[in-house]
């Protein structure tokens, strides 16, 4: 696989870009340095294609906002058509109030919204309303992290030049275990915001949301659902319609647009319109591509039947995945929901090895299959053609990563650097 031109860029990129890319994740050191193809050229349904011209298909789905597939022609129209009368303007937009409507018809629950740029913005204007209301600034969080702001990432490992004094502000509690949120609430006075992710990976046990909502409430706090990764994947209206619960605020972004840069903030009316007053304004929150992108989007996630198909190929490839680890005796697990799959790799006492998926890793990108040490995530793109070449590379991968933990030669078989995370936390 020649990776030449990667390379050269990477050169270039080392001398004019700190961190070599703009998101963390999608850096070379994330993946298998040396091994991966570093930079992309363009990308169309279900494959991506490396500056080199090689075609890999694609599971990362841009880190998540891909939902359709790439370059989706419909998506593609409504931009251009967009785009002859303008992106941003010295007035509100019709689109802005257009759209809103759009996205309170999909969410049940919600009878206000307001746009945003990227997810992180969402859910810190979401916490920051909550906060405004209840007069309380405590925050009890749980979910698999990612919001860059202050208030967030003073948890995490990367928190360098963020106020300490924020650290006290944010505590965990944990996920179908009701009791460790009631123990926060109880003894924190100042927590006045629930906020979480209704699943990552583990599925809600029977009631727990329904608790949550319920202690939330009892200890008058609200609760703030972050729908960045679960919104228009478990269902048009999120997890939340997918276990019928509601929220009292709802934070969205990634697959909103299909790729293109908006996230959005909804909720009931009187909690909403505290943003009357809250500051969240920014030049292009209201940005009329994104809009217009928005709209197609939801027309054709609902037009093609979209989350159905994703999520029966989704529990295609589980139900491969998982025959494969058996007959090739593999250690090598699955879980989540069929949208939003993890892999886990379990070696040496760890309970998720970076080193063993970097091996499988390498045998699957040279077989054409580009996953990441993120979720594994399924577009509309995705067809049986697919789904046969990447069962075929899991399990060469399976079979490389199986055979070299059993001879204890895993970092020896490795042709690059092993994937390095980006942040933990709590830190
Ligand atoms: C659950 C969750 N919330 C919020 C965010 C932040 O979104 P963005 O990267 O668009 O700011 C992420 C990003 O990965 C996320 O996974």
């Amino acid at each position: 696989m020649d990776l030449s031109k990667s390379f050269e860029l990477l050169d270039r990129a080392k001398r004019i870009l700190p961190a070599q890319t703009h998101t963390f994740s999608r850096g070379y050191y994330s993946m298998v340095e040396g091994v991966y193809p570093v930079f992309a050229d363009r990308a169309k349904g279900s494959k991506i294609y490396d500056v080199d011209g090689n075609e890999y298909i694609d599971y990362v789905a841009a880190l998540g906002p891909i939902i359709l597939g790439y370059s989706d022609d419909a998506v593609n129209a409504a931009i251009r058509e967009q785009i002859d009368s303008g992106s941003i303007f010295s007035l509100p937009h019709r689109l802005e109030v257009e759209a809103a409507e759009l996205l309170c018809q999909v969410i049940p629950g919600s009878d206000m919204a307001k746009f945003t740029k990227t997810g992180s913005d969402s859910v810190t204007a979401a916490v920051r309303a909550s906060r405004a209301i209840t007069g309380r600034d405590n925050v009890a969080y749980w979910g698999g992290g990612g919001v860059w702001h202050d208030w967030f990432t003073v948890i995490t490992s990367r928190n360098r030049g963020v106020p300490k004094s924020l650290a006290g502000m944010i505590k965990l509690f944990e996920y179908n275990k009701i009791e460790s949120l009631k123990e926060l609430l109880d003894n924190d006075k100042e927590i006045g915001t629930v906020c979480m992710e209704p699943m990552t990976f583990e599925f809600p046990s029977n009631g727990f949301l329904e608790d949550v909502v319920r202690v939330t409430h009892d200890h008058d706090a609200l609760l703030v659902f972050d729908e960045v990764q679960t919104g228009f994947r478990w269902s048009m209206g999120g997890a939340q319609q997918y276990f019928g619960v509601t929220p009292d605020i709802t934070a969205w972004g990634k697959a909103i647009a299909n790729g293109m840069p908006l996230g959005a903030i909804s909720g009931k009316a009187e909690f909403m319109r505290v943003f009357d007053e809250v500051y969240y304004s920014t030049s292009f929150a209201g940005e009329a591509l994104s809009l217009a992108a928005f709209q197609a989007t939801i027309a054709e996630l609902q037009g093609r039947k979209a989350l159905e198909r994703i999520h029966a190929q989704g529990e295609k490839f589980r139900d491969g995945f998982k025959k494969a680890a058996a007959e090739t005796g593999s250690p090598i697990s699955i879980e989540g929901f069929p949208a939003k799959l993890r892999m886990i790799f379990p070696y040496k006492g760890e309970e998720d090895s970076l080193l063993l998926r970097s091996l499988f890793s390498q045998e699957t990108i040279r077989n054409g299959v580009l996953f990441w040490q993120g979720p594994l995530f399924h577009t509309a793109s995705h067809d049986d053609a697919d789904l046969e070449k990447t069962l075929g590379a899991v399990e060469k991968g399976m079979r490389t990563a199986k055979s070299a933990a059993d001879d204890d030669t895993v970092e020896k078989s490795l042709d690059g650097k092993p994937m390095r995370r980006v942040m933990h936390f709590p830190v």
